[in-house]
């Protein structure tokens, strides 16, 4: 049986999965790609959480640092205690084989064609050296069941559906009991349906064993099934939606969803796009502290706007041509009577944005 090394303690109160301005830049002929660009990420454990965004945002980048496969080029990776960055060859191949799980996309790289769901499984335990003889045994006979695929124990992935062999595939991923799971668009070559499923299965999984999850999709009705989901774009998290259930005056159950912008440690964060074009945000913003929020004017070319809605009320002592000072102006998203005609138009743009990112209801 291999030796297992044992897991170092997680700094006391971290969470999980700690990223800190997460850095890979990719190199290939003289042309770098900055795949993650000062990621930051925190999931604590047990959590189940899904991280979204665009094709080529940088989330199987992301997800195969998680998994021990590559390695950042800068910034700080700590998965349930151990360094990704500096750990070394021996404790890589233990936290690969004890740690972590994955499930990939193509159900090819998750199971051995020629093996059936009880073999896939017992030989990630024969891998890792975990169990042996009656233990095993029920030990795949109880991943089986909890992932509801118990009826194709012994066939072979080429007899069984899709959905099928990813339940698989989390089984063999849970074989021996990882502490963090990762799942890298488990649903990608999935139908609706069985995508749901297969997601549902996996917040099954969280539910029973409390493993930290983290699914990474480009599927957004994912955050139906979790309760935080995390928007990665161009490299960093930008936006996060945390579902919380709420009763209603009429003692109804109300599922509901809120949209926040995620800010690093030293105030960085994405204004979304669709803001930033309805005000033709660029290069430079005016920033204005307020007694509960903070405003945000376009730069030059829209400081006679910013200084025609200011109500004679709300407006300080500083003038508009002055620098960005704690001068009251309008909240930019919600003006009460926009004066300009591009103003208006702004406000209009943002009324429909903001329709659009109304909080969804239902599970
Ligand atoms: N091995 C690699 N070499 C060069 N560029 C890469 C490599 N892997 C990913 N990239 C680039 O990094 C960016 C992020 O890719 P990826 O993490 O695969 O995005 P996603 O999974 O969100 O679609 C893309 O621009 C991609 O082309
Ligand atoms: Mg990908």
């Amino acid at each position: 049986m291999t030796s297992v090394t044992p897991v170092p303690p997680a700094l006391p109160g971290e969470p999980h999965i700690v990223c800190t301005d997460l850095v890979r830049i990719f190199s290939s002929d003289g042309i770098e790609v900055q795949a993650l660009q000062g990621l930051n990420l925190r999931i604590e454990p047990g959590e189940m959480v899904a991280l979204v965004g665009a094709s080529g945002s940088g989330k199987s980048t992301l997800l195969t640092i998680l998994s021990g496969l590559d390695t950042a080029t800068a910034g700080v990776a700590r998965v349930a205690g151990h360094d990704l960055l500096t750990m070394g060859g021996r404790e890589r191949v233990a936290y690969q084989r004890h740690t972590v799980g994955f499930v990939w996309q193509q159900t090819s790289r998750n199971l051995l064609p020629y093996l059936t769901s009880a073999e896939n499984i017992a030989l990630a335990m024969n891998v890792a050296g975990t169990l042996r003889g009656d233990a095993r045994a029920a030990r795949v006979d109880e991943l089986l069941d909890l992932l509801d695929v118990g009826a194709v124990r012994d066939r072979r992935p080429g007899e069984i559906s899709g959905g099928q062999q990813q339940r698989v595939a989390i089984a063999v991923a849970l074989a021996n009991s990882p502490q963090v799971l990762l799942a890298d668009e488990p649903t990608g070559e999935l139908d609706e349906t069985t995508s749901a499923a297969v997601l549902e299965a996996m917040r099954g999984v969280n539910d029973e064993l409390g493993v930290t999850t983290l699914i990474v999709t480009h599927d957004p009705t994912v955050s139906d099934h979790v309760r935080r989901t995390v928007k990665i774009r161009d490299g960093r998290t930008s936006t996060e939606v945390l579902r919380s259930t709420r009763v209603d005056e009429h003692g109804e159950e109300q599922h509901v969803a809120e949209e926040f912008a995620v800010l690093d440690r030293v105030g960085r964060l994405q204004l979304p796009h669709d803001f930033m074009q309805s005000l033709e945000l660029r290069d430079r913003v005016r920033l204005a502290l307020e007694a509960d929020h903070v405003g945000v004017w376009p730069g030059d070319e829209g400081r006679a706007d910013a200084a025609a809605q200011r109500s004679p009320e709300t407006t300080g002592p500083g003038s508009a041509d002055e620098a960005p000072s704690t001068t009251a102006g309008p909240a930019p998203m919600n003006p009460a009577a926009p004066t300009s005609r591009r103003a208006r138009r702004a406000a209009e743009r943002a009324a429909e944005a903001s329709d659009a990112a109304e909080p969804r209801e239902g599970r």
